[in-house]
């Protein structure tokens, strides 16, 4: 909880990424030096940061985000998405670089593939970070992923208020700085990213269960870990109490998985703001996750409470 209530203006401040998503369907990926045939283009508002922000303002959370997006019609895609949503958007900059672009294939499953250009991503500074002073003092949480520069998330964790908890998903995945690690509570991840940083962390755990990833990864610094397990919900660690558990997720037809992962994770920050226990506000988040992957696109499916509830 928040050292100052009266001083928490939002539920969560996410720092991160905004990117226009260009979207195509295809039957199947290409191979190598191969050419496909795919759908109509979409363009959708996302990058994680982004779409964090939506999913947390569209279940109710006082939400503001620290960004940066070129001044464009991409960019002005994602400001007005944020605002429709809700978002608190004083904090997004303008300008320095195009907007950030992910290249988007979604094959019939629903599973997805992303090549991200960082674009005004990459501009986002240590310094644009210090800046905004305001906004870390006014937040009860924190949530930061990687596609924005590895030293402008390192000065997040640097700017955090006392009391103010720190939630990262280090995707895409990197080597983490250890002052970063043990400030996450939780560090969340989903397989692909455990098995990248226990291998940088020098852990063979490859033949392990999630359970083994997440006690390894506590041992690494941060104070809770999250490991996200697709169709099959998430397991959390708590070091606090000891306790490692499974909270499975609620079975849907999946459409479109893009954006699911940033929806799980920003009602996780957000219920854990409230107060919440981790396995509980975990068993709230995979009912989001599971919401969010039932429509086309990443903000655009994602679910209000009350759609949440009739999942
Ligand atoms: O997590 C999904 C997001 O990853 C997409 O919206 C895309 O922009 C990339 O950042």
């Amino acid at each position: 909880m928040h050292e100052n209530e009266d001083s928490a203006l939002y539920d969560l401040l996410v720092v991160g990424s905004a990117n226009a998503d260009l979207v195509i369907g295809v039957d199947r990926r290409p191979a190598p030096g191969e050419t496909v045939l795919g759908s109509d283009l979409a363009v959708h508002p996302g990058g994680k940061g982004a779409n964090q922000a939506v999913a947390a303002a569209r279940l109710g959370a006082r939400t503001a985000l620290l960004a940066r997006v070129g001044d464009d019609a991409h960019g002005r895609l994602l400001l007005e998405s944020q605002q429709a949503a809700g978002v608190d958007t004083g904090g997004v900059l303008v300008g320095g670089a195009p907007t950030g672009v992910a290249l988007i294939t979604v094959d019939p499953s629903g599973d997805n593939s992303i090549v991200v250009s960082p674009g005004a991503n990459a501009r986002l500074t240590p310094q644009d970070i210090r800046a905004a002073a305001a906004l870390f003092g006014a937040a009860r949480v924190v949530s930061v992923q990687l596609e924005i520069p590895l030293e402008t998330v390192a000065e997040t964790a640097r700017a955090l208020a006392p009391g103010t908890r720190l939630v990262l998903n280090p995707s895409p995945p990197a080597p983490l700085p250890e002052d970063v690690l043990t400030a996450c509570d939780p560090l969340v991840v989903n397989e692909h990213e455990a098995r990248y940083i226990l291998g940088i962390l020098g852990d063979d755990t490859a033949g392990a269960a999630p359970e083994d990833w997440a006690r390894t990864l506590l041992t690494h610094g941060p104070r809770s870990v999250v490991v996200t397990l697709g169709a099959a919900g998430a397991l959390v660690a708590d070091s606090r109490t000891g306790d490692c558990v499974r909270v499975p997720s609620p079975e849907v037809d999946a459409v479109d998985t893009t954006g699911a992962g940033d929806a799980f994770t920003a009602a996780l920050a957000w219920r854990l703001g409230l107060g919440e226990e981790l396995a509980a506000a975990a068993a709230f988040a995979v009912r989001v996750g599971a919401a969010a992957v039932t429509g086309q696109g990443a903000q655009a499916s994602f679910p209000t409470v009350a759609e949440v509830a009739a999942l």
